[in-house]
């Protein structure tokens, strides 16, 4: 028997797809498809793909051409699958010209004629509805977030907001931004959605009359600095039919999801324990960070990111919290806060003003979860074991400033009519502001000077 394979991505399948699987098929007796996995292909920069792998493997399914049907899931996979099914051919279509030639040290290796006028982006390209995004707050991460932007199909900045227009204008000139306005009725009129990358204290009142005006709206961590208040807005958001997400970039990006996964499908055995910092040590007195009139401070700054990590694994029914800070001039310039659930216990460090090492542990009955700094920007992980024979390294790419994942699921979410993410639900958001506003409370505090 003949044993032909091809792969590919496979979103919104059309007749390019079938012509290949006929034409890959013609060549042998059995017909092997590779479908790429959703974190491969996010992993290989396709950001923008429409259909989850369930979806793309059920069309493939469906033409009736495939008899078997597999997942690639990483670099090198081809190699692996060509060996084991014992491949006699490998069909790809023209467009990969010359590129898997180094596949004919092991099997025979066919380019085939592609079909002229249809592919995958094209048709995104044509489907996709273009949202104008505005863009509250011109400050650093409003400058980190608009670069990325154009790796995200159907978003166009289209207006800056600041109320110093003198900013505002200079933000869009910077940035190629259409309009730029100090008013902010006209400027909710201009868009569709918005990004909130303004001071934390302002953000409950921007989301809020962003989300009565009837847009979707991506707000910045700390999203808001009260349960209280999250849930609110979640549910003013909700009731409008809006997608209201918050910005904690990590959540979604490929590394920090499959961890994730990986920990929830019980690969080190119960979690026990999760120990989670961040640090960036700032010294002007002068920024906003330092000053707690603006509600700076480490639990404000940096705590996001650090419960993100341990509401994710350890969910959101923790049973107690604990506080021990170090201030200065009234801020906490270092925090370690202890969370405790029934099974487990989760520390999180945070340091304006002490340097700790920024790495993630997650600890379990058979073995912890390793993520180096800075984790919550990690490209690598790896799962370690008593034995350590079984301990495995991952690797995935993190693009740019990492900011284009959130903004993707933002896109992707509106589109589709997802109210809210899987990879940070509302509720998870809405626990991780209950934590933040315990602390401001003063709730279980011990100060150490
Ligand atoms: N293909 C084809 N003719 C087309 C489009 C795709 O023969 N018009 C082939 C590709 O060469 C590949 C397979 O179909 O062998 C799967 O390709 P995939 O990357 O999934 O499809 P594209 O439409 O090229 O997707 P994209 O636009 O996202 O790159």
């Amino acid at each position: 028997m003949k044993k032909v394979i091809t792969y590919g991505t496979y979103d919104l399948l059309h007749q390019g797809h079938i012509n290949l699987l006929k034409r890959a098929k013609d060549l042998g007796d059995y017909l092997m498809v590779g479908v790429t996995s959703d974190s491969f292909d996010r992993e290989r920069g396709k950001l923008n793909v429409r259909n989850n792998v369930l979806d793309r493997i059920e069309s493939v399914r469906k033409t009736g051409l495939a008899d078997k049907i597999i997942i690639e899931e990483y670099v090198g996979q081809k190699i692996d699958n060509i060996q084991r099914y014992g491949i006699d051919v490998f069909a790809i279509g023209s467009d990969w010209e010359g590129k898997f030639d180094y596949l004919k040290e092991f099997c025979e290796v066919t380019y085939l004629p592609r079909t002229e006028g249809v592919s995958s982006t094209m048709l995104r390209n044509e489907s996709q509805v273009n949202y104008k995004v505005g863009i509250i707050g011109t400050g650093r991460i409003a400058s980190r977030f608009v670069p990325e932007t154009i790796f995200v199909q159907g978003v166009q900045v289209y207006a800056a907001f600041n109320p110093d227009l003198e900013e505002a204008n200079q933000f869009a000139d910077i940035h190629g931004i259409p309009r730029s306005y100090n008013t902010f009725e006209t400027f909710i009129k201009e868009v569709d959605a918005v990004y909130i990358a303004s001071p934390h204290l302002t953000h409950y009142n921007y989301t809020k009359k962003c989300l009565q005006n009837g847009k979707h709206v991506l707000c910045e961590i700390p999203f808001v600095l009260s349960g209280g208040r999250a849930r609110e807005l979640y549910d003013l958001a909700y009731k409008n039919g809006l997608v209201l997400m918050e910005a904690s970039k990590t959540a979604f990006c490929p590394a920090f999801n499959h961890l994730v996964t990986l920990i929830k499908s019980g690969v080190i055995g119960d979690v026990v324990d999760i120990d989670s910092s961040l640090s960036k040590l700032t010294f002007d007195e002068s920024l906003r960070e330092l000053d707690i009139v603006q509600a700076g401070g480490s639990i404000t700054e940096l705590a996001s990111l650090p419960l993100l990590s341990v509401v994710k694994i350890l969910g959101k029914e923790y049973k107690d919290v604990q506080f021990y800070s170090r201030l200065k001039k009234g801020v906490d310039i270092y925090t370690k806060g202890v969370i405790v659930y029934d099974n487990a216990v989760a520390t999180i460090k945070l340091g304006l003003g002490v340097k700790t090492e920024g790495n993630l542990v997650v600890s379990g009955t058979k073995g912890y979860a390793y993520v180096p700094a800075p984790w919550w920007k990690t490209d690598y992980f790896e799962l370690r074991f008593e034995d350590q024979n079984k301990n495995k390294k991952y690797f995935y790419s993190y693009e740019g400033e990492g900011l284009r994942y959130e903004l993707q699921e933002f896109i992707s979410c509106i589109s589709n009519h997802r109210p809210s993410s899987f990879k940070l639900g509302r509720r998870e958001s809405a626990v991780i502001a209950d934590i933040i506003e315990s602390y401001r409370k003063g709730n279980r505090i011990t100060l150490i000077q």
